[in-house]
């Protein structure tokens, strides 16, 4: 529906960006860090791996003043497990402990909230070295002492934190390392109630902050107007984004979506007690990163299996499951010169069905357009696609506002250039351009885009001006 009269962003809107700890922190294996998960995973050939990142963990002060200078109203990032407990469990690096403290406490001097993420992908390494990371219930005891760490530290300074950054992307596209579709959604059980687990923690030692998930969400859309292909699209929200929420918020799968599994035979083993703890873990609000919505067609079993799915670009979550769906890509969408959907209306669509179905406050903790930028030879960088891409997608949340969502807050990817999950450092995410190459680390000096100064002005005029 279109509006005349569009209602203004919340007083006290939470502008701001994210980042992740191993995709721009560097020094990974400064001051008692060890490996974790993503360090280990092979990249691209061409591209760099997570090592040097974009030094974030030395020049943090540099960048939470720019992000000042921005006018940010809350800095995403994540604390990285490695640091804190190196051997994934046991002995915390009081270092490492301070070095948060030292960000966090950044942040507040310039009135910016930290929104702090526990999980981004990155499992210490030991812990899947020794029983398998996920495949094993002992991670749900080991994630939950982690986070009692952080939340005994930071949890009196802290009022956001959000317990696991897309587990739905983890278990959709990296669960074929647990060798069995049943024991894929058996890990992604655990990580279930790990992450109730700790947001029941997190109520009872941190009174004073919120806590909620941070799934990758998106509206499905059916490829035609097909009663099979809009079942499918409903098959492939419920395992896409209800078994994510539904499960947290609710604390029950999606019945479906069990019963399917059952007659698979690939259902998890769920106790009496992981039922309890769903049931007693409740999220203050959704957090959710948004990028594009994807558009699924019917494919039967025997047709399903002979299609290889596509699991490279999985931001467009190009995946089949036979007998259920296949994703497919849609021509009436725009794209990113990567593939990935602009879709800032999807973003209204996935707004209105989050606040519908779980009428939790939402903010958006990923949304961005991930390109390589050019470095002029005056050292500017001109990224109106950057600009266009952020101001159709804010306009978006306005309207989405207007219909009646309780949104709290805007934070793109990502604050600063940082490395990619698949592209390296070449594509390009941030207000601040780091300047690297893949294998060439050069000064790491930043340097402000055009998108930099236009995202101020939003960020003061807390999103009425986006010209
Ligand atoms: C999200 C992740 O999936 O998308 C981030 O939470 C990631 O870690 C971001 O960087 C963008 O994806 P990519 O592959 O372009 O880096």
């Amino acid at each position: 529906m279109d509006y005349k009269n569009l209602k203004p962003f919340p007083e006290g809107f939470l502008w701001g960006a994210s980042s992740s700890a191993y995709q721009c922190e560097g020094a990974y294996l400064e001051e008692g860090r060890t490996l974790s998960v993503s360090d280990t995973a092979p990249v691209p050939e061409g591209t760099t791996n997570f090592n040097d990142g974009v030094d974030h963990y030395h020049r943090f002060k540099e960048d939470i003043a720019l992000m000042a200078e921005m006018g940010f109203k809350e800095f995403r990032f994540s604390i990285a497990w490695p640091r804190i407990i190196p051997q994934g469990a046991g002995e915390v690096n009081e270092v490492a402990v301070k070095h948060y403290h030292d960000v966090i406490d950044e942040c507040l001097k310039y009135g910016i909230e930290p929104v702090v993420t526990l999980y981004h992908f990155d499992l210490p390494q030991v812990l899947q070295d020794k029983y398998g990371g996920w495949a094993s219930r002992q991670c749900i005891d080991d994630f939950v002492e982690y986070c009692r760490v952080c939340y005994k530290e930071y949890g009196s300074k802290v009022k956001y934190f959000l317990t696991i950054n897309e587990q739905n992307m983890m278990a959709l596209f990296q669960g074929a390392q647990y060798g069995s579709e049943k024991n894929q959604w058996q890990a992604n059980h655990h990580m279930l109630v790990a992450q109730a687990k700790a947001m029941i923690l997190c109520h009872e030692m941190a009174p004073n902050a919120k806590v909620g998930p941070a799934p990758n969400i998106t509206a499905i859309y059916p490829a035609s107007s097909s009663p099979e292909d809009n079942l499918a699209a409903m098959d492939w929200d419920q395992l896409r984004n209800r078994l994510f929420l539904d499960t947290a918020v609710f604390g029950t799968y999606p019945e479906a979506l069990l019963n399917w599994w059952t007659d698979k035979g690939i259902a998890p083993d769920i106790t009496e007690q992981d039922l309890e703890d769903l049931k007693n873990g409740n999220p203050d609000f959704i957090a959710f990163n948004y990028y594009g919505a994807g558009t699924v067609k019917y494919i039967n079993e025997e047709d399903g299996k002979k299609i290889k799915s596509d699991t490279a670009n999985f931001m467009g979550g190009l995946m089949t499951y036979p007998g259920m769906s296949s994703a497919v890509s849609n021509p009436l969408q725009e794209k990113t010169s990567y593939g990935m959907g602009i879709d800032p209306i999807g973003l209204r669509v996935t707004l209105r069905q989050l606040w519908e179905r779980y009428h939790l406050p939402l903010i958006i903790t990923e949304n961005g357009c991930g390109v390589p930028d050019k470095l002029e030879e005056d050292g500017t960088i001109h990224d109106d696609y950057r600009i266009d891409y952020l101001r159709r997608h804010i306009k978006a949340c306005q309207e989405a506002i207007t219909d009646g969502v309780q949104l709290f807050g805007y934070s793109p990817w990502s604050a600063f250039d940082l490395i990619s999950t698949h592209q390296g450092i070449t594509k390009r995410y941030g207000f601040i351009y780091v300047n690297r190459d893949e294998f060439d680390l050069k000064d790491m000096k930043r340097i402000r885009k055009d998108s930099f100064f236009w995202y101020k002005k939003v960020c003061e005029s807390n999103g009425a001006d986006l010209d």
